[in-house]
């Protein structure tokens, strides 16, 4: 509960200044009644090995949403993925973040969406820059989006708000981290937790 008043808050501070700048939109006060509003959803995800995927799927039928996987162009290896190793991939990634790994097609009839659920892996506190490649290249005027995530123990931290600076466009809630790689049960009574 703390995390998600944190989070309200920490967010609530960006989208002030980013109004300041003319660019961005609102937040919700971070209470736990996270209101979604009724209209067209889709769950966008992106899944390295499979935790977020199953999480993404759960909401996506749960909520009746369409479901899009955001899918690297260059595929992400064993030995990509290893975070152990300073010269791996994803540690390059980490280190530099201006990279933005391509990812192949995209979401059919975007506009068509009031409500996004944007999933991804936690990667050292934040989202993987492949959801920033996503994020960058898509306008979320008029949507309310929903970041949610799977990790090992690591909490949502910044990376929700970190996503909607990026973004500069639209509601962005609070959001929510399933930790021990996203338990079903964690993600459906979430799911039912969300007022519309
Ligand atoms: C590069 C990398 C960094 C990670 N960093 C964290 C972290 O900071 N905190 C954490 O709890 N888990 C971390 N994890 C574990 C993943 O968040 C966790 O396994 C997640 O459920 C994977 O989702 P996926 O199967 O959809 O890719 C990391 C995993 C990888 C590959």
């Amino acid at each position: 509960m703390w995390k998600k008043a944190v989070m309200g808050v920490a967010v609530a501070a960006a989208a002030l200044t980013m109004s300041a700048c003319g660019s961005a939109s609102q937040e919700n006060s971070g209470s736990a009644a996270e209101a979604v509003p009724e209209g067209k959803s889709i769950v966008v995800y992106y899944s390295a090995t499979g935790n977020t995927k199953r999480a993404a799927e759960t909401i996506a039928k749960e909520t009746g949403s369409d479901i899009y996987a955001i899918t690297p162009k260059v595929p992400y290896t064993e030995a990509d993925l290893d975070y152990h190793n300073s010269a791996s991939r994803v540690s390059k990634e980490h280190k530099d973040s201006s990279i933005r790994p391509a990812y192949t097609g995209d979401v059919e009839n975007w506009n068509d969406y009031k409500v996004v659920y944007l999933g991804y892996p936690i990667w050292w506190g934040e989202a993987p820059a492949i959801v920033y490649t996503f994020t960058e290249h898509h306008s979320f005027e008029g949507k309310t989006v929903i970041p949610f995530a799977t990790s090992y123990s690591s909490p949502l931290g910044d990376s929700g708000e970190n996503l909607f600076r990026a973004a500069k466009t639209g509601t962005w809630l609070p959001g929510e981290c399933f930790t021990g790689g996203g338990k079903t049960d964690d993600v459906l009574g979430w799911i039912h937790s969300l007022k519309k």
